[in-house]
C-alpha cells in the first residue's frame, strides 16, 4: 500500500495515547512510601492529597476520585438522582451514553456542531421528553462546550447538567478551569490521558452533599467502620494510582507545553494542504492539545479510510474516534426506539475524522513522517481513489 520513500518512514511504531511519564523518580519516592506505610488502598494520605491538589488547581470546592471516569459518570447520575431520560450527544466516547444507560436512564442522542463537535445546543429543545431530568454534555477534545447555555438551558426547564471532561482535565472556559461547572463534573486520568492515574477518575463539584453522598457511594455506602447508610459500590482509587496521578500533576506544565509545541508543527506542516483542516484549540484559552483532530474534506483526493490504510501501513496508529458514533453501536442500534434516529453532523464527522499522535513520546521527526505521508496522500496521482472511496 505505501509508496513512499522509506526514509520518511517513522523509524517506530507511533500511537495516539501513548502514556505521559513525567516525575518518575517522585513516583518511585511515593510507592517507597506506599510500601514503607502498608496503606494500599481505602483512602489512604495519598488519594486524600490528591484530591486535594486536584480541588487547588481547578479552583472547585469538592473532589472524589474514583477507579476510573466511567463508574464516576455512573455514580455522579446516581448521586444527582437522575431518572427517565437524559440528553447525551452521540459524538463521544461511548461510556458517556453507557453509563446513562447502564444506570436504566434513556438515553436521548442529540446530535453535535460541525465545527466545535460538542453537543448543538441550539437544537437541544427537539431533544427534551416529558420525563427528561438532565444533559450530560461532553467537553470534547479538551475544548469547553458553549457553558453558559447549557446551564441557562437547564435552569429554564429545571434539568440537571453534568459535563463528562473526562479528556478536559486543565481546560478553561472563559479564563476558569473546568470543574465547577453544572452540576458537576468527571475526569478521567485513564493511561492515555494527558494527565495520568494508570487507571482513574474525578468527580468535581461546588455541592458538598452531592460530594458527601458520592463518598458513600464509591464505598459499599459505609458512612464509618460499620455503618452502611446507603447503597454503594468499589469505585476507590487504590493509593499507587494516585501517586502516578500526583506525580503527573506535578509535571503538567511538561505535558502541555510540549503538546502545544507538538501541535504547533502539525499546524505548520500541514498548512495550506486543500481538504484538511485540524480541529483549533480556543485562543486565549489553556488546554492540554492532547488531541490533533484531522478534518478530511472531499478536496483531498483519497477517503479518510485510505489515509488512515496508508498511515497504518507505515505504523502510524492514528484513530478513527468516535466511529461510527454512539447510536451506530450496540446495544443502542439494535434498540427499537433508536430505529430511524438520524444524526447527520455525527454520521458525517465519524466518516471525516482521524485522531493523530501527540504526547511526550513524539518528538518533531515523527510528525514530520507523519505530515510526509499526508501530504503524499494529499498529491492527486492516477492511482487515487475518489474522495468517497478507499
Ligand atoms: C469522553 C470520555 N468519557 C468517558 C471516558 C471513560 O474514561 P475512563 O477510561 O477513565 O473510564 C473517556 C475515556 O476515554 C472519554 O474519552
Amino acid at each position: 500500500m505505501n509508496d513512499h520513500p522509506a526514509e520518511i518512514l517513522p523509524a517506530r511504531v507511533l500511537h495516539v495515547g501513548r502514556p505521559n511519564l513525567v516525575g518518575r523518580d517522585r513516583f518511585l519516592g511515593y510507592v517507597g512510601q506506599i510500601l514503607d506505610d502498608l496503606r494500599f488502598t481505602n483512602r489512604g494520605p495519598l488519594v486524600d492529597l490528591f484530591e486535594r491538589r486536584i480541588a487547588e488547581h481547578l479552583g472547585v470546592a469538592h473532589c472524589v476520585v474514583t477507579s476510573n471516569a466511567t463508574l464516576a459518570l455512573s455514580l455522579a447520575a446516581q448521586a444527582m438522582g437522575l431518572t427517565g431520560s437524559v440528553i447525551v450527544p452521540a459524538f463521544t466516547f461511548v461510556a458517556s451514553a453507557h453509563t446513562m444507560h447502564g444506570n436504566g436512564l434513556r438515553v436521548i442522542f442529540a446530535d453535535v456542531d460541525p465545527d466545535t463537535h460538542h453537543i448543538d445546543v441550539d437544537r437541544l429543545e427537539a431533544c427534551l421528553a416529558p420525563d427528561t431530568s438532565a444533559v450530560l454534555a461532553v467537553n470534547l477534545w479538551g475544548n469547553p462546550c458553549r457553558i453558559r447555555e447549557l446551564e441557562a438551558f437547564c435552569a429554564k426547564h429545571g434539568l440537571k447538567l453534568l459535563f463528562d471532561s473526562a479528556q478536559a482535565f486543565g481546560s478553561t472556559y472563559e479564563g476558569r478551569r473546568l470543574g465547577g461547572f453544572g452540576d458537576a463534573e468527571v475526569f478521567s486520568f485513564h493511561a492515555t490521558k494527558a494527565i495520568n492515574s494508570f487507571e482513574g477518575g474525578a468527580i468535581t463539584t461546588n455541592d458538598a452533599e452531592l460530594a458527601a453522598r458520592l463518598r458513600l457511594l464509591i464505598n459499599f455506602g459505609f458512612s464509618d467502620e460499620d455503618c452502611v447508610d446507603d447503597w454503594g459500590t468499589n469505585a476507590k482509587m487504590p493509593e499507587v494510582c494516585a501517586a502516578m496521578g500526583l506525580s503527573s500533576l506535578e509535571g503538567l506544565e511538561t505535558v502541555f507545553s510540549h503538546n502545544r509545541r507538538i501541535f504547533g508543527i502539525y499546524a505548520e506542516l500541514l498548512e495550506g494542504l486543500p481538504g484538511l483542516t485540524l480541529q483549533p484549540y480556543g485562543a486565549g484559552e489553556e488546554a492540554a492539545h492532547h488531541y490533533v483532530v484531522l478534518r478530511i474534506d472531499d478536496a483531498l483526493p483519497v477517503s479518510r479510510d485510505a489515509l488512515l490504510a496508508r498511515l497504518r501501513a507505515a505504523r502510524v496508529m492514528a484513530r478513527r474516534y468516535f466511529h461510527p458514533g454512539c447510536h451506530r453501536s450496540e446495544p443502542y442500534r439494535s434498540m427499537p426506539i433508536y430505529e430511524g434516529v438520524s444524526l447527520p453532523v455525527t454520521e458525517d464527522l465519524c466518516q471525516r475524522l482521524l485522531c493523530l499522535p501527540t504526547g511526550l513520546a513524539i518528538e518533531r521527526p515523527d510528525v514530520a513522517a507523519i505530515c510526509a505521508i499526508i501530504t503524499a496522500a494529499a498529491q492527486p496521482g492516477p492511482d487515487a481513489p475518489s474522495a468517497n472511496g478507499v
